[in-house]
């Protein structure tokens, strides 16, 4: 009898917890809701009040056995770890709506079923996300999806999707992309006149110069790979570390760049003032005439133009069945189910967020060699959480991209998804696998144009 009073008093101590969480509920924080306008939104800010900002924000109210030896060490872990993959009040509930990145990842999350973790579930009865809470987030994810695609209607079926087709852009001022055209293979932005835009972004090599590193003004090596710029307009920030805000801020970059083209700022306007073309647009289309703001804003405006679209990954989108092959699409399959479009997301497949290469095991162990490149984003905030984070490439086009990575250290693409298996997704991706994605891969190439790139 008395043994079974202490297994009773024993199970009731253990159940208290879960128990006491199906009743203890957070209490709303009026800072989350300080940027929210819409009852959809409050939905969703309640469902991660409730379920998920224990571990997804750093301001997060604990409860009171979070104090507890055991469960103080695990609950760190879970935070800083959460927290590192998603700050929901930062980049969910901010005064900008959540990026393409944050809601690819949540809808990966959803779909797996692996959000709160199981041993999280297993003490906080109730926490496990409801059929109705799924369809919420999802309606929010769609309808944030569309919104920053200009989309007018968030039920199109597209907009359920992470990876969207590219579109045409629309209302540049086609006299500055003409002249930006010209800049852009003009060799008097460079200090010794060797050099332009295009001899490192050739649009005839898929927007870079195909080398592992580019070659500057009197024969400098760098020490990173040259991104392409078709679609760069697509990015959240320029360059692998993101040091530039916008095209118009890169462009003024390798100008000036010793080892690019090694020119001054100061000098580039005198330079061009004695072509009489040049004269004449810039009056056109600039009242201050031909300036570095001038000057940078219409490279930037050409580049704009420099979307590629109509890949047969487009036409298959937008509804052409049969635009791709059945390995191919077995292709696509993989990398939707693989979750490589939780980082490769969007118009461009890329440029919505900054990662780390190298979650998962130690890339630069493996390559043998550390560069001062490989810092990615700490170069720019000096934060030990951003060494190694580099803007997400695109993948569009990435068939005549070459090499690839950062390091410019492969130019095979297999090597490349089988490294992504490995370094950012845990996963062994069997070669049959690697090869249909190298497939489907091969479908991203884009027309520029009207024209097929090749
Ligand atoms: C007990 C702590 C905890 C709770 C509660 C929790 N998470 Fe997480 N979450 C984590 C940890 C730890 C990671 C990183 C490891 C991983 O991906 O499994 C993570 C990762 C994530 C990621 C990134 C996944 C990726 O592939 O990059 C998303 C998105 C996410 N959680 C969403 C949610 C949502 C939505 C909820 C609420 C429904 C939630 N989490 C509740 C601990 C938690
Ligand atoms: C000598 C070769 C070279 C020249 C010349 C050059 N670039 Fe680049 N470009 C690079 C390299 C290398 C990077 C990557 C640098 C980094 O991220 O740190 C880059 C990055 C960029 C990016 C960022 C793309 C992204 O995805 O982040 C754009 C856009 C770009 N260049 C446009 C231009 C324009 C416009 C010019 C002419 C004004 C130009 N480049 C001249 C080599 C060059
Ligand atoms: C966690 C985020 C993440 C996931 C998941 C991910 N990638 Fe990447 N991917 C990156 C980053 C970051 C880079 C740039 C790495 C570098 O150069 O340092 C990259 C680079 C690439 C490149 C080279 C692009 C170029 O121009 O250099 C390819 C190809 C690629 N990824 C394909 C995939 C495929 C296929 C998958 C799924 C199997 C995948 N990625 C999953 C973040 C991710």
């Amino acid at each position: 009898m008395k043994k079974l009073l202490w297994i009773v008093l024993l199970f009731a101590i253990a159940l208290a917890f879960p128990v006491s969480n199906l009743f203890i509920k957070r209490a709303p924080d009026p800072a989350l809701r300080a940027h929210v306008k819409d009852p959809l939104l409050e939905k969703v800010v309640s469902i991660f009040e409730q379920k998920c900002l224990d571990c997804h924000s750093d301001k997060a109210v604990l409860p009171f056995y979070a104090k507890l030896p055991i469960a103080s060490s695990i609950i760190a872990k879970d935070i800083e770890l959460g927290t590192e993959r998603l700050n929901a009040p930062l980049e969910c509930f901010g005064p900008v709506p959540a990026s393409e990145a944050a809601l690819a990842k949540i809808q990966r999350v959803i779909e797996l079923g692996s959000m709160p973790p199981d041993d999280y579930r297993l003490m906080h009865w109730g926490s496990g996300l409801t059929g109705g809470d799924k369809a919420a987030l999802m309606a929010w994810i769609r309808a944030t999806r569309a919104k920053a695609n200009g989309a007018v209607d968030a039920r199109d079926p597209i907009y359920a999707r992470a990876l969207l087709p590219l579109a045409a852009p629309a209302g540049l001022n086609a006299d500055k992309v003409a002249l930006g055209r010209k800049l852009y293979h003009d060799t008097r932005l460079s200090g010794d006149n060797t050099l332009s835009c295009a001899s490192c972004h050739d649009l005839r090599k898929g927007g870079t110069d195909q080398a592992q590193f580019s070659t500057g003004i009197k024969g400098q090596k760098g020490g990173i790979n040259a991104p392409t710029v078709f679609n760069a307009t697509h990015a959240f920030v320029q360059f692998w570390d993101g040091r530039a805000a916008d095209l118009q801020e890169q462009a003024a970059g390798p100008v000036a760049n010793p080892v690019e083209m090694g020119a001054k700022w100061e000098d580039v306007p005198a330079k061009l003032k004695p072509d009489k073309e040049y004269v004449d647009a810039f009056a056109k289309l600039y009242p201050e005439g031909i300036t570095k703001a001038s000057i940078t804003d219409a490279i930037a405006t050409f580049e704009k133009s420099l979307v590629t679209v109509n890949s047969r990954f487009d036409q298959f989108l937008l509804g052409k069945a049969d635009a791709l092959t059945a390995d191919e699409q077995d292709g696509y399959r993989l990398f939707l189910d693989d979750g490589c479009y939780k980082c490769h997301v969007g118009q461009a497949m890329g440029g919505k967020s900054f990662e780390k290469f190298g979650l998962h095991g130690d890339y630069y162990a493996d390559r043998g060699s550390r560069t001062p490149a490989d810092d990615g984003r700490f170069s720019v905030t000096k934060k030990e959480s951003d060494r190694h984070k580099f803007k997400v490439p695109t993948l569009r086009n990435i068939a005549l991209t070459f090499p690839y990575l950062h390091d410019g250290s492969t130019s095979d693409l297999a090597k490349v998804v089988k490294l992504m298996g490995r370094h950012q997704l845990q996963a062994d991706i069997p070669d049959s696998d690697v090869q249909l994605m190298v497939k489907f891969l091969g479908t991203l190439t884009g027309d520029l144009d009207g024209k097929p790139l090749k």
